[in-house]
């Protein structure tokens, strides 16, 4: 890969320690991937926050970077494992507190910004259509690449943090155009709502891998776009898909020859029926990805004048930027449940109190079991609040 004379003197380490170990990491991604040089980005969304998920040698990574490093542009961090301020509300041991606090000091001290959100783009960390950016969470880079049409790579934590302490990123894959093309027609026939798009997304990511589906007949909003985004990131690999008349780039494309998927109702009761494996939840988690105003405002006018008739734990889960703007719809919800920020049901550890969880997201329902040990009942979220009222 060329590096200019000032990236060899950083790989040389002429700019600190952190600067050349992210160099090297980038130049080692880069050679991977057959890329020819760098690109200057706009901004990065980091995952690898959670002490769950990366535990003591993710603690001790992120110790070493911050011992010089700063990040070079606008960056933002994916949720962590609890909920910063009230964690002692989610039964979370003082260890796992105490830890979880210095992941979160570490980023600070390199200038992350640590508001953490799988949603950074309703949060102040809003890419434009054209920038090239590095963002990790497969969540959001899907959202932003395919819905606001910026350039991102599927990253993973490392790969962004270097990114955001660099500036750059190596150019291939996804910051192409010709990689951002369609490989597949989906028709889909479905009368909308969020279950619907999950599930949408869950048989349309398992089809297509690591594809680029191109759909037809749907326009969803944002919530049911950011939804479909998840799931197709968890069932598949799906980094940047095309809605026809929403995604900037959906109008500049060829479908000549391209294979054709059609998804209907039975796929997507299919879908739901393989991914409930439980029967009796203990926890009601909505807010995969997290939760939008919009979302929280229709939650409340679900529940409003009603009372809880079950005991059962409820998450609400969103973003502080979020809660900021609907305080008294946040109060009609925590006469329900918790209304928690900065963490989520898969990356805290909702095992060591919860063993089934409901939920209508997709993306939760593929790796609550497997991260989470959990059961899982996928429903509604008009079902899952009818269980409680
Ligand atoms: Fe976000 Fe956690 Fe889901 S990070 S997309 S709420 S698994």
């Amino acid at each position: 890969m060329f590096l200019t004379r000032d990236e060899e003197a950083v790989l040389g380490g002429q700019k600190g320690y952190a600067a050349q170990r992210a160099m090297e990491l980038l130049v080692a991604i880069g050679t991977v991937y057959d890329a020819e040089r760098l690109l200057p980005i706009s901004s990065a969304h980091l995952s690898g926050v959670s002490y769950k998920t990366i535990g003591e040698g993710g603690l001790e990574f992120l110790t070493e970077m911050a011992s010089d490093a700063k990040v070079a542009v606008k960056t933002t961090l994916n949720p962590a494992g609890m909920d910063l301020a009230r964690w002692r509300d989610m039964n979370v041991s003082e260890r796992f507190a105490e830890r979880q606090l210095e992941i979160i000091e570490r980023y600070s001290r390199m200038g992350v910004e640590t508001i953490c959100t799988c949603t950074p783009y309703l949060a102040g960390n809003l890419p434009r259509e054209g920038d090239t950016v590095a963002w990790a969470e497969s969540s959001a880079l899907s959202y932003i690449n395919s819905i606001v049409g910026a350039r991102t790579n599927r990253e993973g934590g490392p790969g962004a943090l270097a990114a955001s302490i660099l500036g750059k990123t190596p150019a291939y894959g996804m910051h192409f155009d010709s990689n951002r093309m369609p490989t597949v027609v989906v028709e889909a026939e479905i009368e909308g709502g969020i279950l619907d798009y999950t599930l949408l997304g869950q048989v349309v990511g398992k089809k297509v891998a690591n594809g680029v589906p191109y759909f037809r007949n749907i326009r969803p909003n944002l919530d049911e776009a950011k939804t479909l985004a998840a799931a197709m990131a968890a069932s598949g690999a799906v980094a940047m898909f095309h809605i026809e008349g929403v995604t900037p780039e959906a109008k500049d494309v060829d479908l000549r020859g391209l294979e054709r998927l059609r998804v209907g109702r039975e796929d997507l009761v299919d879908a739901r029926n393989s991914l409930s494996t439980g029967t009796d939840p203990d926890l009601i988690a909505l807010g995969c990805p997290h939760l939008s105003e919009t979302e929280i405002r229709e939650i409340a006018s679900m529940l409003k004048g009603k009372s809880k008739k079950r005991e059962i734990d409820i998450w609400f889960c969103t973003s502080k930027s979020v809660v900021r703007r609907c305080s008294r719809e946040i109060a009609v919800l925590e006469r329900f449940g918790r209304v928690l920020c900065d963490t989520c049901m898969v990356v805290s550890p909702v095992e060591e109190h919860h063993s089934c969880t409901a939920t209508n997201s997709a993306k939760a329902c593929n790796y609550l079991p497997t991260l989470c040990s959990q059961k899982v009942v996928c429903a509604s979220v008009v079902e899952l609040m009818g269980m409680i009222t």
